[in-house]
């Protein structure tokens, strides 16, 4: 969707510019779903600042075809694709273990992937496809790197949730959908998760160096509505209200890299300010069972 630059410009004053200077040689970050939308953008600007980024994909072409065109415009060619597949818990630890194996450090992880509104379909491993991808699977991702996150402090983790998380419930005894599923909503609870996921990840992480946040990114003109003709054509109708992925990205970025954010670590960004969440997002007994039962379902020892 092309934009006329006053219309660009009005939208990126209007909803919040990550104004931050820092530079990133030496450091290491990795976004996931960087092969397109918000996390391409992301992964841009982190190379445009001189990170050695891992595009974290699941298709590894595509992947590879987005990590040439931003060596190209940010002349950095320490942009690195590997294979990443968050609804297949193997490529989940395959992917980890290659990442462990050789990096030495791990400043920035973006958990940015995600699917809205698909049909009900499951993960390999059995897991409801949204909950399954959107947050068990950056949840056992962030888990097998959080060593490494720590090893390298002050490093930081990004949880790109949503305003739709306002819509969510954590229902622990249909969480993979199975007695009732409705597409949108199943997106609703799992972005709600995130922010639940990202909370609870701060309180553990208190004074490890490690902070956490989590985004919402605006709403973005991107392939997230591929699944949904209703939200194709809605995006179309109120196009002009609608960011641009570079815009998308801003929140996300500015959670990785201002300076002092880290007194704000679990809290919730949008529009590059703190934002409120809803009152199951602040409940901390629903985060700390939401923890428990990740782990149980994905076989992490509980601690
Ligand atoms: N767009 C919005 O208005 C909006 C609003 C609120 C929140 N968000 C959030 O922003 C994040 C980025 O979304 P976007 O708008 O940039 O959407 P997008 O253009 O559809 O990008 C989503 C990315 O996630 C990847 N992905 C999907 N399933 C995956 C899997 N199983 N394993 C690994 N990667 C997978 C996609 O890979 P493929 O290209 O291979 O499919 C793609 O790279 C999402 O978490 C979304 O919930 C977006």
């Amino acid at each position: 969707m092309s934009q006329m630059p006053g219309q660009a410009m009005w939208k990126m004053l209007s909803s919040g510019v990550c104004t931050s200077t820092v530079q990133l040689p030496g450091k290491v970050a990795v976004v996931t779903g960087a092969n397109t939308g918000i996390g391409k953008e992301t992964a841009k600007e982190l190379a445009q600042r001189g990170a050695r980024v891992y595009i974290a994909c699941r298709d590894v072409q595509k992947g590879e075809l987005v990590a040439r065109e931003i060596q190209t415009m940010t002349g950095n060619q320490q942009v690195l694709v590997r294979k990443l597949d968050l609804a297949d818990t193997k490529s989940i630890r395959a992917f980890a273990e290659g990442f462990l194996a050789e990096e030495k450090h791990l400043h920035i992880l973006i958990n940015n992937a995600g699917v809205m509104m698909c049909p009900y379909s499951k993960t390999a491993d059995g897991f409801e496809m949204h909950i399954g991808v959107n947050h068990l699977g950056h949840f056992l991702l962030t888990h097998l790197l959080l060593e490494k996150l720590k090893e390298s402090a002050p490093s930081r983790v990004v949880n790109v949730s949503s305003l739709a998380h306002h819509l969510g419930r954590i229902h622990f005894h249909n969480l993979q959908g199975e007695k009732f599923y409705s597409a949108g909503l199943a997106y609703c609870h799992s972005k709600l998760a995130n922010i639940l996921f990202t909370q609870e990840l701060a309180r553990r992480l208190k004074g490890s160096g490690v902070s956490a946040y989590s985004v919402h990114p605006g709403t973005v003109n991107s392939e997230l509505v591929r699944h949904s003709s209703f939200m194709k054509w809605m995006w179309w109708l109120f196009s002009f209200f609608i960011k641009t992925p570079q815009q998308g990205a801003q929140t996300s970025l500015y959670c990785a890299l201002t300076e002092g954010l880290e007194i704000l670590s679990g809290n919730h960004f949008s529009d590059c300010h703190v934002a409120w969440v809803s009152a199951q997002a602040r409940n901390e007994t629903v985060a700390r069972r939401l923890w428990d039962v990740s782990c149980d379902l994905l076989g992490i020892p509980m601690d």
